[in-house]
């Protein structure tokens, strides 16, 4: 009798203060708009969390009270960790959807506030996934770029080829800047040179393309390769499977186009348990 009492006597507190406590919760250390339509945040890293650079995790906010029950049921979404994997805090790129049921609130947080985030890492943009090549390209389109700010970081990237290619199709030029400031510091930053070294950093390239807004490559990258010039711009030949492997992270309509041209030119899809030559994942689109 005596050890009922205090479990009635939580319910009826829980139920008349009514505080919401978040499991999993993790503090935003910190905000980044980058345009009207993107933004970026960081936030504490559980003590207990390994991840592989290109991984995504589920994250989120509570939900609104059920209009019956009261009940709040988190609402999550899965995300790439654009942070590397040795980062000790976790960085995420989002975009803002003003009617999206999470980025409509997520774009509102601040330094400070709490964040569900649940410490199981998965996903196929890892290098684990494809067989050793000579060349590696990275596709991306919009926040696509996310996964692929982690695996820059990582120093494994450029130890496995001799050659790193970063595409980046956004509309405007300023969807840009998150990926081209991140490709800067790699070169700029003191810790990151020597963390990746110098030389492994010079066999990085980088194709920034616009569709809809003005710059010096304008076009879609699957038109560009279609046609040949992304290969005359770099120099280097279509892809093969011999010497190429690629990751893709974009909107649907992206990775189904660029998954049948990387199919044309030889490539097969791999998997963690099975390594081939390309991988492709969906980039978060609330
Ligand atoms: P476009 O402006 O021609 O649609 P979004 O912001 O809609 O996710 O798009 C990000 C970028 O991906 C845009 O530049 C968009 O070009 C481009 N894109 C959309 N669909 C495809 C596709 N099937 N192949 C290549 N690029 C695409």
């Amino acid at each position: 009798m005596t050890e009922q009492r205090p479990v009635s006597q939580t319910v009826t507190d829980a139920k008349a203060v009514k505080v919401p406590t978040l499991p999993d919760a993790q503090k935003i250390t910190e905000v980044t708009h980058w345009t009207d339509r993107l933004f970026s945040f960081r936030v504490t890293r559980p003590a207990s969390l390994r991840f592989r650079s290109g991984e995504f995790v589920m994250i989120g906010l509570m939900g609104e009270p059920d209009p019956k029950t009261g009940k709040q049921k988190p609402l999550l979404r899965a995300y790439s960790i654009a942070s590397p994997s040795w980062d000790e805090e976790l960085e995420f790129y989002s975009i803002k959807v003003q009617d999206g049921p999470l980025t409509s609130r997520l774009q509102h947080i601040q330094p400070g506030d709490e964040l569900i985030l649940r410490p199981k890492p998965v996903g196929t943009l890892v290098h684990d996934a494809l067989l050793p090549g000579k060349r590696l390209w990275l596709f991306a389109t919009g926040t696509g770029f996310a996964p692929f700010a982690s695996l820059l970081r990582d120093p494994q990237t450029y130890e496995d080829y001799d050659e790193v290619i970063m595409t980046h199709t956004c509309r405007e030029v300023g969807e840009l800047t998150y990926g081209a400031r991140l490709i800067e510091s790699l070169k700029s930053d003191e810790l990151m040179v020597e963390l990746i070294g110098a030389e492994n950093l010079g066999k990085l390239r980088y194709y920034p393309t616009t569709t809809r807004e003005q710059s010096p490559k304008m076009g879609r990258i699957t038109d560009l390769m279609r046609d040949g010039t992304v290969f005359r711009d770099l120099g280097v030949p279509q892809p093969t499977p011999g010497t190429d492997r690629a990751m893709v992270c974009g909107n649907l309509a992206f990775n189904l186009e660029i998954k049948e041209m990387l199919e044309g030119y030889g490539l097969e899809e791999g998997a963690n348990s099975d390594p081939k030559h390309y991988v492709v994942e969906k980039a978060f689109l609330d």
